[in-house]
């Protein structure tokens, strides 16, 4: 029987798949489809310190292969995801990651140590990547030097392991991950979306209100891989590969260019069971291809 356990250094994940922000609600959502016990973790969708609304409608928009979404990081605020962090982890005792979010630095220290404080949460996962919260895409991802900044004040904030979650719109994604991890990430997560366009020719206008969106699904694996190899080649701490994973082969193959742990998305909108679909996969293509451990083949790309 393959081992799938994943040592991340400051924890260990009895496997790599993680459900990926944004994808899985708030994880109560999913109790219907299966056992929350058979992931390596969860993250929860992303939060701010108080309520959003969000970006107007659309809010989606399926590409071939992929899926455009703008939905503007909404949410119920910190003070209503504590109730829901306490319930989910009655009924469940899988790692939960919380994705925090913030308008400005201050913001994303003050939601980080709040949710540093609370014991039911395994992780915290910066999302300094999200392509819809200003217009034209911006945001700390895209920009080292704010990164930087950024993860130290944080960090000072922190008890918590962090995971510091990164953009493909980056000019130099491997220069902003190691900033991050030089300031102080215990981990980095890759990618967030790619800003893509959907325009309308009947009414000569973009689909979203925010013109771009960020472009996720099968459509960017590849894309998703390259990053993640550049990433991994310069990285000293744990990478958290995603992009279009569907089935077990495709986290493999995150794993095989240095992942350490995979995060799995917008396959769950199409099937609230994909990620305990995909764990299992993971054990069958291992023993199809005499695998006994994920390390024997982490990173062991011959290129
Ligand atoms: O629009 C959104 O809520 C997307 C979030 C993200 O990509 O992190």
């Amino acid at each position: 029987m393959a081992d799938l356990s994943v040592d991340l250094g400051f924890r260990t994940l009895k496997n790599p798949v993680i459900t990926a922000s944004g994808t899985f609600g708030y994880g109560e959502e999913f109790l219907p489809f299966f056992d929350l016990d058979i992931l390596g973790a969860l993250v929860l969708k992303g939060i701010f310190l108080e309520p959003r609304p969000g970006n107007p409608p659309p809010r989606l928009h399926e590409t071939p292969a992929g899926l455009l979404n703008s939905i503007g990081l909404a949410g119920p605020g910190s003070a209503a995801l504590q109730e829901i962090i306490r319930r989910l982890h009655a009924r469940t005792a899988v790692p939960i990651i919380v994705n925090v979010c913030g308008e400005n630095d201050e913001e994303f220290a003050e939601v980080a140590a709040i949710f540093s404080g609370l014991e039911e949460v395994a992780m915290l996962e910066l999302n300094i990547s999200c392509p819809n919260v200003r217009k034209g895409g911006a945001c700390p991802a895209q920009d080292a030097g704010h990164t930087a900044r950024l993860v130290r004040q944080v960090k000072d904030r922190v008890r918590k392991p962090l995971i510091v979650k990164l953009s493909p719109n980056a000019a130099d994604i491997v220069a902003v991950a190691q900033a991050a991890q030089d300031s102080g990430a215990d981990a980095l997560s890759l990618v967030n979306t790619f800003l893509g366009l959907a325009v309308d020719l009947e009414t000569r206008r973009p689909v979203f209100a925010n013109v771009y969106a960020g472009l996720s699904g099968p459509a960017i694996k590849p894309l998703a891989l390259r990053l993640v190899r550049e990433v991994c080649r310069r990285a000293y701490v744990p990478v958290i590969g995603m992009g279009g994973i569907t089935c077990g082969r495709d986290a493999l193959d995150f794993i095989l260019v240095g992942a350490s742990a995979v995060q799995v998305g917008t396959v769950n909108f199409r099937d609230p069971a994909a990620a305990a679909r995909i764990v299992s996969e993971i054990a069958l293509e291992m023993d199809r291809l005499n695998i006994k451990d994920l390390a024997e083949i982490r990173g062991k790309l011959q290129a």
